[in-house]
């Protein structure tokens, strides 16, 4: 018992180090309180001649110009490499364009305060990473006062509600390490609840739905179009619609 105690231990050694230098090095490389409150943000996003470089690497972004428009959903799609991930990062000031700005109702996203802008977003990165627990506490981390009514309700307009009932605890159900006993269609369907909870005003998915089949994809994106008919959806795409390359 003691070994496998020790062998435990050891194992979440390097977790800790990891979160304890993301603890005292997060805050001082954000300042999450400074600048302009926000609190619903009800405008178009428009980027304006954004240039971005990786540290010792050529351009990630050259030059972009583009507006997302208020309650109305914008399809991305481009080769990979090509900057579509950058380029959300820099939507969600999670890095900064070396030059160029994004404005949203006549003010710059830099003087807006960070926190109020991060407050926004309902993120479904590319990994869509759940973490070693159950499924109730991964999706209440973007909402850790949501009741369960409203942590259910995120979950059936995602279209993860009925499959979860059907796992042998239902929402009790551990996930193990980023959520490795799901399929990759059933942590992405649980990380869209996730970021669905909050009601974000802009909804960001990065490839959160070229795991589903088409038709379940089309009828997902429906009902998120018809409840949320003011969000405003940013999605990274392989699959245009014909009619709209
Ligand atoms: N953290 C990073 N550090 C250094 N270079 C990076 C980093 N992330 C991305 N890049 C580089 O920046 C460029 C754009 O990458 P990005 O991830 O934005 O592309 P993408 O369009 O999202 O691709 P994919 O369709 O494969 O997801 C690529 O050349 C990539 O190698
Ligand atoms: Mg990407």
């Amino acid at each position: 018992m003691a070994a496998s105690a020790r062998v435990k231990a050891l194992n979440e050694v390097h977790s800790v180090a990891v979160i304890g230098d993301l603890l005292t090095h997060a805050g001082a490389r954000e300042d999450l309180g400074e600048g302009q409150a926000l609190s619903t943000l009800q405008g178009d996003l428009t980027l304006h001649n954004l240039h971005y470089a990786y540290d010792n690497d050529g351009p990630a972004l050259a030059g972009v110009n583009a507006t997302f428009p208020f309650g109305k959903t914008t399809l991305l799609a481009g080769p990979s490499g090509s900057g579509k991930s950058t380029l959300l990062d820099i939507l969600l000031r999670l890095e900064e364009p070396q030059s160029g700005s994004i404005q949203a109702m006549g003010v710059a996203a830099s003087d807006y305060r960070l926190a109020d802008w991060r407050k926004q977003f309902g993120y479904v990165s590319q990994e869509a990473a759940l973490f070693n627990g159950d499924i109730r506490m991964n999706l209440r981390l973007a909402h850790p006062t949501a009741s369960d009514a409203e942590v259910e309700q995120a979950c059936r307009l995602a279209g993860a509600d009925s499959f979860i009932r059907e796992l042998p605890n239902g929402y009790d159900t551990l996930v193990g390490d980023r959520g490795y006993s799901l399929s990759g269609g059933q942590r992405k369907r649980i990380a869209i609840a996730r970021a669905l909870i909050r009601k974000p005003a802009v909804l960001i998915l990065d490839e959160a739905t070229t795991s589903f089949e088409q038709s379940l994809e089309q009828s997902m994106l429906g009902i998120l179009r018809s409840t949320m008919p003011h969000m405003t959806i940013v999605q990274v795409t392989h699959r245009l619609p014909a009619n709209r390359k």
